[in-house]
């Protein structure tokens, strides 16, 4: 038995040992990816030399497909398609969306995929391991359908709830969403393909996304949005970054010398390949301003990195360093994932079943509780009758539109066309998955008598109401790409519809399937309040887990919800009034539209709350639980750089939360940023200790060129959200910087 025991010392060695031993593993490849990369350009004609330095649009999408070349044999209908070099054994780049699993492409695939919940709902689960798998999940259906490359990584921040996008993304916050974003990108390419992260940079409005003109210093980008990017690539090692469509003071964001070579190459050292997004690319200089590939030239009207590029490579060196330069980072981006040595095949075999298991995960970790009156919920399948009101819940759950949309085996259970004309008017369908509500809270609750009206009339929904023990409302609001929200009301009357149905029965409880955050008028009315966003593959079934208790709710909000929109930064949206709608942002003649982001900075979020004194509806970070949770004793190791405290569970049924460390001030100027935070599964009466690493960056201000630790007396606290803060305790953190 002697010989078995292992000392304490022996296993940190051991486990120090194998760190090391993966770190130099990685390292290894990482050079060997490079050097692979460049054997490769140097056995490259002229020709080959822009073969992967553009791309075609391989599906049929009105009179946008049609006008490329013909589809190649290998090219899988999706939104990309670069052709490989078969002389070189360099593999086709087939190119799928995006964050929440395989993009349907309006219809033009019907093969089925799983679809994640929304961005939010992930960034509500605050579980970077749970992302990494559901990343795992997707990446492994889009490669058992023939693609390796992913459109993934949405990382933009929410700086206005109002964004069309913002169900894509991770929140308000560069430490959490920049985490979970790595850990999608993490997951995704474990499957070796190549995963992007995206719109890089700074665009977080959907109005005139083609040409609106964003206004921000280089300390209020890196220390928001860039860092988030920073964080991302960091840990998710991307083998790709899809630059954005709008202009970053005054330059396109794919012909940006600051973000693509300056930030992104030069001082974050970046290896992988620059992608434009889909119609971003406007000019030949986008070589030189650290583009690496044009996506879908078609849409761009010339062939800038193709036979233009050629033209300006024979005749400029700058062009031609430029040329092989492209061409290294996309081959590295090809070796660092080994899609050559482990290619992607059409025919895979998908299993949905485990898949959707996955979902359904992300969905149940990802629902928020935010009230709670009385401890209505969990509710008691001995209910006698509970009326189902709205959201078409007697069928499935709601989905965001455009590329990210995802279509489950069998299409939709609804889908509600928006028509218009045009080849994109495809993507534009309010879209529910198969997943129904009411169908799994009836298999929760044999006994009860449930009722289902749709809501379209206020007069039977109070009806229906007053019959009942308990109301269920599903209320419901669709968002985007290509068009912002116009204000943060619900959509359809339904504002009109919660407040009579809860004034006809206080027992009201409001299921929310939405993008981004809501106003909610009739708050005080309800009894409870389920925030579950776009909950996907099967968000019913999770949704229905959660009313019954069958899953203690634990998601925490990624992003605040305001009380007003008098509160934001811009309460007017930027454009509304002088922008004719467009979904694809597209300029009109005359129009321009700039957006300074300076006003809010980098303070987005619960950070411009507590600038301004201001107390939203629900702020970042709250989430209520079936149980109760105790944080205590922090303690911040200034020399290790960790927070240390203990989360107990001082409730009656086991539950997750999601313990969170914040700045208050650093060197004595008030300072809100979170720092660290760490989700915990405790049983009831037990509790866990736990150390956090802090990111010294999140202590520092950007300098121009690296960070600023001032050193001095900084302050911490432990928070159920970053407006429950305990107590702060001051640490002397010495003064040092930081390279970019
Ligand atoms: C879209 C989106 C981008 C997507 C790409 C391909 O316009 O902005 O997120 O990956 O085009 O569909």
């Amino acid at each position: 038995m002697r010989a078995m025991m292992i000392s304490g010392k022996t296993r940190v060695l051991g486990t120090l040992a194998l760190l090391l031993c993966s770190t130099a593993a990685l390292a290894d490849d990482d050079a060997s990816a490079s050097s692979r990369a460049a054997a490769t350009v140097a056995k490259m004609t002229t020709d080959e030399q822009t073969i992967l330095t553009h791309g075609i649009m391989p599906m049929a999408l009105g009179d946008f497909g049609s006008g490329g070349p013909k589809f190649p044999d290998d090219a899988v209908p999706g939104a990309g398609y670069i052709y490989g070099i078969p002389r070189l054994n360099v593999p086709s780049l087939r190119e799928t969306d995006a964050s929440l699993g395989v993009a349907y492409i309006g219809g033009l695939r019907k093969d089925g995929a799983t679809a994640l919940p929304s961005g939010m709902a992930m960034a509500s689960t605050w579980n970077p391991a749970l992302i990494e798998a559901g990343g795992a999940m997707i990446g492994s259906e889009a490669k058992a359908k023939g693609f390796n490359v992913m459109l993934a990584g949405g990382t933009n921040l929410m700086r206005d709830p109002r964004n069309g996008r913002t169900f894509e993304y991770m929140g308000e916050d560069p430490l959490l969403a920049g985490t979970l974003a790595g850990a999608a990108i993490r997951g995704i390419q474990s499957n070796h393909i190549i995963s992007t992260t995206k719109h890089f940079a700074l665009n977080d409005y959907e109005t005139a996304r083609d040409f609106a003109n964003i206004i921000v210093s280089d300390k209020n980008a890196r220390e928001s949005d860039l860092l988030a990017f920073e964080i991302a690539i960091e840990q998710g090692k991307p083998g790709s970054v899809m630059c954005a469509y709008n202009k970053i003071n005054d330059h396109y964001a794919c012909d940006n010398d600051y973000t693509l070579n300056k930030v992104l190459k030069g001082d974050w050292g970046w290896k992988g390949f620059v992608m434009s997004d889909w119609g971003a690319v406007h000019s030949p200089t986008t070589a030189l301003n650290g583009l690496d590939q044009q996506s879908a030239w078609i849409l761009d009207g010339k062939d800038y990195l193709g036979k233009i590029l050629a033209e300006n490579a024979a005749k400029d060196p700058a062009y031609a360093a430029r040329v092989k330069d492209m061409n290294q980072r996309v081959l590295y981006a090809i070796y660092a994932n080994k899609l050559d040595s482990d290619p992607a095949m059409k025919g895979g075999a998908i299993d949905f079943e485990a898949h959707g298991a996955v979902a359904q995960k992300v969905a149940e970790q990802g629902i928020v509780l935010l009230r709670n009156e009385g401890n209505i919920l969990p509710l008691a399948a001995s209910a006698k009758r509970i009326t189902v009101i709205g959201g078409y819940a007697d069928s499935g759950v709601l989905s965001g539109g455009g590329s990210s949309q995802v279509e489950g085996p069998g299409g939709p259970a609804v889908a509600i066309p928006l028509g218009g004309d045009g080849a994109f008017a495809l993507f534009f369908s309010q879209a529910y998955q198969r997943s129904s509500p009411l169908k799994a809270m009836k298999a929760l609750a044999p006994d009860t008598k449930f009722s289902f009206t749709r809501g379209d009339y206020i007069t039977d929904a109070v009806i229906a109401a007053k019959k009942a023990d308990v109301v269920v409302i599903f209320a419901t609001q669709w968002s985007t790409e290509g068009v912002d929200l116009p204000d943060l009301s619900l959509p359809h009357g339904q504002d009109a519809l919660i407040d009579a149905v809860a004034s006809a029965n206080p027992h009201t409880i409001v299921v929310l399937e939405n993008g981004s955050p809501v106003l909610m008028p009739w708050l005080n009315k309800t009894a409870a309040v389920l925030e579950s966003w776009f909950p996907g593959a099967r968000g019913g079934q999770a949704i229905a887990n959660i009313l019954y208790g069958k899953v203690n709710p634990s998601g925490h909000l990624p992003g605040s919800f305001p009380a007003s929109l008098d509160q934001l930064p811009r309460p007017a949206l930027p454009g509304a009034e002088t922008i004719e709608p467009d979904f694809q942002g597209k300029a009109h003649p005359g129009e321009a539209l700039t957006i300074d982001y300076n006003i809010e900075g980098a303070d987005i979020g619960y950070r411009w709350y507590a600038r301004n004194h201001t107390k939203p509806l629900f702020p970042f970070g709250f989430g209520l639980s079936y149980t109760s949770f105790a944080l205590s004793g922090l303690k911040v190791d200034a020399h290790n750089m960790t927070a240390s405290f203990t989360v107990a569970n001082t409730g009656s049924v086991a539950g997750d939360d999601v313990a969170q460390v914040y700045l208050t001030s650093a060197a004595g100027t008030a300072h809100e940023r979170l720092v660290g935070f760490q989700r915990v599964s405790l049983a009831p009466g037990t509790k866990q200790s736990v150390t956090v690493k802090i990111d010294p960056r999140l202590l520092a201000e950007w300098n121009g060129t690296g960070w600023t630790v001032r050193g001095g007396q900084y302050s911490f606290a432990l928070g159920t959200s970053a407006a429950d803060l305990q107590p702060a305790i001051s640490t002397n953190i010495p003064a040092k910087t930081l390279k970019p």
